[in-house]
């Protein structure tokens, strides 16, 4: 597995009643379809630390992540690939048919649980001390990979969005840490605005997040951005049935399926948003389909 070649990406034209009525070109960018482990942005979020990793003969790589994290998922297949060992500290207790984990396990990771507020803990100094002091030879890799070499990592993927949808207006993208937002706002030509949409509810500290992450790459917003705090549809992991009837019908009307707690919610509110007038007539717009399906698992009604 090479992470650092170059991967061709693809696009998806959307059409439906509401775009045409309202004057909007959409693409999605299938940055799921780049890898079957490491799909969407975890794939461009991991490739400069592994490969920093790799280089520098590093035996352990150490992450943290909830019992259906598609991050753990990734980094457990990718650094299994590499030769390389995974410690993945779990936020909460998980149950012995948590197929993220088992896959997780599968691939050799050593799994920790921490109680939720232990984990609250994971970025604080003492913490990080003690976890270099039990894996000497040992990197460690933030919560959904989110650093300064995911920052980097994704500011490839908006220049390859760039170079294959010339006169992109919008990019729509889901955010957790902000990591991904922050690696689209670091490259993005300055014509471009990025809109991003978190999953968490009352979010705005990912504002502040974003611009650390931004300056702790020594990079900066190149074109304009802002969040949506309004497409949370009840709170980080909260998936209602409506939400599933939603979102299917979005995956039956597009030919696609989505992952619930990320790029769902964003689809959703993406469309909420085309119905208010947010876009101007005209415009176009992507939408970032960050990958992420094996998280399907972890909802019956998805299964
Ligand atoms: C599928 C998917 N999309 C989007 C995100 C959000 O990315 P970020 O944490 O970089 O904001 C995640 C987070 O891990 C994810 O798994």
């Amino acid at each position: 597995m090479n992470l650092l070649e170059d991967v061709s990406l693809q696009y998806q034209h959307l059409d439906s009643y509401l775009y045409r009525a309202k004057s909007i070109d959409v693409f999605l960018v299938r940055s799921d379809k780049v890898h079957p482990h490491v799909s969407g942005n975890k794939w461009f979020k991991l490739k400069y630390a592994l490969q920093q990793a790799q280089q520098q003969n590093i035996e352990t790589l150490i992450s943290f992540g909830g019992a259906y994290s598609n991050h753990i998922h990734a980094l457990a297949y990718a650094a299994h690939q590499l030769d390389i060992n995974t410690v993945g500290f779990i936020r909460g207790q998980w149950t012995e048919d948590n197929q993220t984990l088992q896959d997780a396990q599968k691939w050799g990771m050593q799994l920790h649980s921490v109680s939720r507020e232990a984990y609250r803990e994971k970025h604080t100094q003492p913490f990080l001390d003690e976890l270099k002091q039990k894996y000497p030879n040992s990197m460690i890799i933030a919560e959904g990979g989110s650093g300064v070499l995911a920052v980097k990592g994704v500011a490839d993927l908006m220049r390859e969005i760039e170079s294959s949808l010339p006169n992109l207006d919008v990019l729509v993208a889901a955010c957790g840490t902000g990591g991904t937002l922050a690696g689209l706002v670091a490259s993005a030509e300055h014509t471009k605005s990025i809109l991003g949409i978190p999953v968490l509810k009352g979010a705005q500290f990912l504002n502040h997040d974003i611009e650390q992450l931004l300056s702790s790459s020594g990079s900066s917003a190149q074109c304009s951005w802002q969040l949506d705090l309004d497409g949370h549809y009840g709170g980080y992991g909260k998936v209602k049935a409506e939400h599933i009837t939603a979102m299917q019908s979005i995956e039956q009307h597009h030919q696609v399926l989505l992952e619930p707690v990320y790029v769902a919610k964003m689809w959703r509110r993406f469309d909420e948003l085309v119905s208010q007038d947010y876009f101007a007539p005209g415009a176009k717009v992507a939408l970032l389909h960050s990958g992420g399906l094996q998280g399907r698992r972890g909802f019956k009604a998805l299964a």
